[in-house]
C-alpha cells in the first residue's frame, strides 16, 4: 500500500466552528494518521493527542514552523481564525506546500467570495482576506480544494440568537429583511474530511456549502418556535 504520510490539520484546537478539531476526529475514525497543528500545549492539545493525533505546536505566521509541520505530509487542511495576518499565513502555507510537494490542500474560505471580483469587493477586511487568499492559491498552481461555507450554525448563529430567544423570546440580530442560510460546521467538517481522505476527484473544485434553506429572520423564528422543547 502507498504511504501518503500523515494528513496535516491546521487550527486543530479551534473552538468557534472547530472545523479542524472535527476533521481530526473524522479522519482518525477512518483510521487515517493525522498531524494536528495547534498554537500551544493546553488541554485541547492533550485531548487531540488522547484521541490519537500526532500533535505539533506552531505558528502559521512563522515560515520555519510551517515548514516543520508540513514536512512529511502530502495532504493538508488549511484553516485558521481570520486576523490581519491571514493572507500572510496563506502565502506562507502556499510557499511551503510547493516546496514540500503537497498533493492536496483543502482551503477553508467563505461563501461571500463567490460574490466578489476585482470590481466587486466588500468593505469587510475578513472577506477581502479570503478573496485574496483564494487568488494567491490559484496562482500557486497547487492542487487545491476550496470550501466556501455560509455562516456556521454552531459557532456563530446559535450563540448569537440563543440568549435573546431564551430571555426575551426574540431574535435580535441586525439582518433587517436579509436572508441567510446557516450551515452546520460539523457538515462542513464532513466535506473537508471526505476531500482529504480521497482528494483525487475533488482537486480544483470549489464547494459552496449551505444549509437546507435560505430565509429571513421571520422564517428562522418560525423554525425555532416550532421546535420541540
Ligand atoms: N464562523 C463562521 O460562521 C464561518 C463561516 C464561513 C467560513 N468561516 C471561516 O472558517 C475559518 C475558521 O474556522 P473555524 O471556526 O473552524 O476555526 P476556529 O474554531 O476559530 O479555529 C481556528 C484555529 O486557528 C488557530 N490559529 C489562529 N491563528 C493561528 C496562527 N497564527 N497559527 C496557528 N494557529 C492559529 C486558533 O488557535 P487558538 O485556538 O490557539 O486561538 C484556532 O484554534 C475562517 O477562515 C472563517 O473565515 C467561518
Amino acid at each position: 500500500m502507498v504511504d501518503h504520510g500523515s494528513i496535516l490539520v491546521t487550527g486543530a484546537a479551534g473552538q468557534l466552528g472547530a472545523v479542524g478539531r472535527t476533521v481530526t476526529g473524522l479522519l482518525l475514525d477512518r483510521g487515517l494518521p493525522v498531524r494536528a497543528m495547534v498554537r500551544r500545549e493546553d488541554e485541547r492539545a492533550a485531548a487531540l493527542r488522547a484521541a490519537g493525533a500526532e500533535v505539533v505546536v506552531g505558528n502559521l505566521l512563522e515560515p520555519a514552523d510551517v515548514y516543520r509541520v508540513v514536512s512529511g505530509c502530502q495532504r493538508v487542511y488549511f484553516g485558521m481564525s481570520v486576523s490581519t495576518g491571514y493572507l500572510e499565513a496563506t502565502v506562507t502555507m502556499a510557499a511551503v506546500a510547493r516546496e514540500v510537494g503537497v498533493n492536496a490542500l483543502v482551503n477553508m474560505s467563505q461563501m461571500t467570495v463567490s460574490q466578489m471580483s476585482i470590481q466587486h469587493t466588500t468593505p469587510s477586511p475578513q472577506q477581502r482576506q479570503h478573496w485574496l487568499s483564494e487568488q494567491t492559491l490559484a496562482w500557486s498552481s497547487l492542487p487545491v480544494v476550496t470550501v466556501r461555507p455560509t455562516v456556521f450554525l454552531e459557532g456563530f448563529f446559535l450563540p448569537l440568537t440563543g440568549p435573546s430567544v431564551r430571555d426575551r423570546g426574540r431574535i435580535e440580530l441586525p439582518f433587517g429583511q436579509g436572508k441567510t442560510n446557516p450551515v452546520a460546521a460539523a457538515d462542513v467538517a464532513r466535506v473537508v474530511a471526505a476531500a482529504l481522505a480521497d482528494p483525487g476527484p475533488h482537486l480544483g473544485r470549489i464547494y459552496e456549502l449551505t444549509g437546507p434553506r435560505s430565509q429571513d429572520m421571520h422564517g428562522v423564528a418560525q423554525v425555532l418556535g416550532s421546535a420541540e422543547p
